[in-house]
Parts: structure tokens; sequence; C-alpha cells
């Protein structure tokens, strides 16, 4: 059996939300077990942490406390799928070397760029980008959702923060404060109580004071409405755009590439898919294939595509006029 040391340390690294400590400890109980003949104990606990490893977030589930602002998502983007700019690629790509070879830049005292805002209108990629990042690298990637901590702790959300923070430091990973602009809102325009200004104060802090290797990526759509103390703490701004018109053609020969097709995509103009964005257009694509499915025919026509575009572009004027 383990030792009553081992196993006081473990059940305190769990109340500690310490995920890294908690594998350790039950790395070393499953060495002790197998110095003692224990081959098939010890293979088991290992494997158990090895498992336990890759959902992280069952360590937040049990204990419940930041489990309904913290997600665990699955990476499910790579780099060859996303749709950008030259400058921004070649932004990503730049934040993933940096991490490649984050002990060369140590050497030099300096650190990988890891704290990144992200700026631009709904459906241009930039959770995706999220996603992306935590893919190649493979790291965890988790969801944090930023308006709730506000909505739901209002009074305690600085608190909320500094646990989040905790987490951030002790688990690395990729982490995306969605919806940013809940926190990140000007200072200025403040609710009596103050708690907007204490709330942002203590993020402006947090981000500082955090020297963990995590990425720390805030998305907002509005990035106007941001305090102007928020950008010096980013190591990276990056600016997201609708599609232009080779950017939402190279999306729609991706999203139909399986699929045949009675017209040359490459010819269809602009106007069309002129104001949809990424995901919008992606969206049309999927709606083109299902049409064409489910009417047993084999192959999309033009006539589909523009149709299913065109009520996406329906569906965005009247979400404009609300
Ligand atoms: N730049 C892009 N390249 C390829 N697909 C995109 C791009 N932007 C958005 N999409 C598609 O739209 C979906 C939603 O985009 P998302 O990243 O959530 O947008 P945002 O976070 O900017 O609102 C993505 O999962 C992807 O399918
Ligand atoms: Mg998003």
């Amino acid at each position: 059996m383990a030792t009553a040391e081992q196993i006081k340390a473990l059940i305190k690294s769990h109340y500690d939300l310490d995920a890294e400590r908690f594998s350790t400890i039950a790395l070393q109980m499953a060495a002790y077990e197998a110095q003692k003949g224990h081959k098939s104990l010890a293979y088991e606990l290992k494997s158990i942490v090895n498992k336990g490893k890759k959902s992280p977030l069952k360590v937040i589930n049990r204990s419940d406390a930041l489990s309904d602002l913290i997600l665990w998502r699955e990476p499910e983007d790579r780099l060859s799928s996303i749709i950008l700019p030259d400058d921004l690629k070649v932004r990503i790509e730049r934040i993933l070397r940096e991490f490649y070879q984050r002990n060369k830049l140590n050497k030099y005292g300096l650190s990988h760029r890891r704290k990144i805002l992200l700026s631009g209108p709904p459906g241009t990629g930039k959770t995706m980008t999220a996603s992306v990042i935590a893919g190649e690298l493979d790291l965890n990637y988790y969801v944090i959702l930023t308006d709730k901590i506000v909505t739901k702790y209002m009074g305690e959300t600085a608190a909320k923060l500094r646990q989040i923070f905790d987490f951030i430091s002790k688990n690395a990973g990729v982490y995306l404060f969605d919806e940013f602009d809940a926190i990140g809102a000007e200072r200025g325009r403040d609710n009596e109580v103050g708690e907007m200004r204490r709330v942002l104060n203590s993020f402006l802090q947090f981000i500082e004071n955090d020297k963990s290797n995590s990425f720390i990526i805030a998305a907002t759509n509005n990035i106007d409405s941001l305090d102007q103390a928020l950008f010096r703490r980013f190591d990276d701004v990056l600016f997201y755009e609708l599609p232009n018109k080779n950017q939402g053609l190279r999306l729609m020969e991706n999203k139909l590439s399986s699929f045949q097709k009675t017209f040359d995509l490459s010819k269809l103009p602009f106007k069309e898919f002129i104001g949809l964005s990424y995901s919008e257009i992606a969206q049309a694509c999927d709606d083109a294939v299902k049409e064409t499915v489910l009417s047993d025919k084999k192959k999309i026509t033009r006539q589909i595509l523009i149709s299913m575009l065109q009520n996406r572009k329906k569906i965005y004027r009247t979400d404009k006029h609300k």
C-alpha cells in the first residue's frame, strides 16, 4: 500500500486543483508499488494517470469549482484548414515557432509570445485560431466563458478570475477568453458600483503576473470598446476580417472538395458571397451538400450553392436590423 504521506499529498493536490502535482504523486505511488514487486498494480496506476492526463477537465469536474467557467475542448482544427491573409498566417506561424523553440529564447531571458488578442467580426476564425494553436502544439485547449464569470459571479468576479489564473499557471494549455469585451470594456463606462473597474484591474494584474507557459488568448468582436491599458499586456494583437473573393472561393473549394460539381466553382462571382463571413460561407456549403444528398443528386449545382449563400445573406441582414 501507498504510504500515509502519499495519500495525504494526493488528497491535498486534488483540493488545490493542482492536476500536475496530482499526477506526479500518483506516479510516485506507482513507482513505490513497483519497487515492492506489485508490478500489475503499478502498471494499472500508471495507465490511469496517462489516460487522465488526456482529459484533465475531470480534475476540475470533481471539485466543481470552475467546471461551469472553463470548458475543456478537443482541438479539432489544423493550420492547413484555416484560410487567412498571408500576413496573419505568418503571425500565427511565428507564435508556433516561438513555442517550439522556447528553450532557446529562455536562455536569453525571452519568453515565447503567448498572450494574444484576437479582434474581428464574428465568424472570421478567432475561435478557430485558438483551436489551431492548441492542435498544432498538442496542448490542452480550454475555453473560458468570460461573459458568464461576469454575469453569474457579479460581486466575486475578481475572485473567480484569480482561481482561473491559478488553474492556468498549474495546467499548461491554450486558454481562450471568449467574448472578452465582457471584462475588457473601457473602465470609463462603468456602473456605479465600480465592479467592472475592479474586474478589469484584476485582469490586468493577473495577466501581467502570469509567468506560465500557457497561452492566454482573448477574442473580441468589438476592439474599440476595449480599455487601452489592455493592449500593452498582450504580446501580439491580430486583426481578422471578412474574406475577400479569393479567400471565400478557397474556403468553398475546401468545403466542397469531396463533392462533384456541375459548374466551375472558381468562376463564381464575388457578388454571390460578398459580405458573408467564413463561418456563413462554410454553413452555406454544408447546406448545399445536405440539399444535394437529401434529394439524391450526385452533383452540386451552381443554383443550389447560390441559393444557400443567399439564404445566409438574408439571415445576416435580418440579424443586423434587430
Ligand atoms: N478563417 C477561416 N478559415 C476557414 N474556416 C473558417 C475561418 N473562420 C471561420 N471559419 C469557419 O467558421 C467556424 C466558426 O468560426 P469561429 O472561429 O468560431 O469564428 P469567430 O470566433 O471569429 O467568431 C469555424 O469553425 C470554421 O468552420
Ligand atoms: Mg468565436
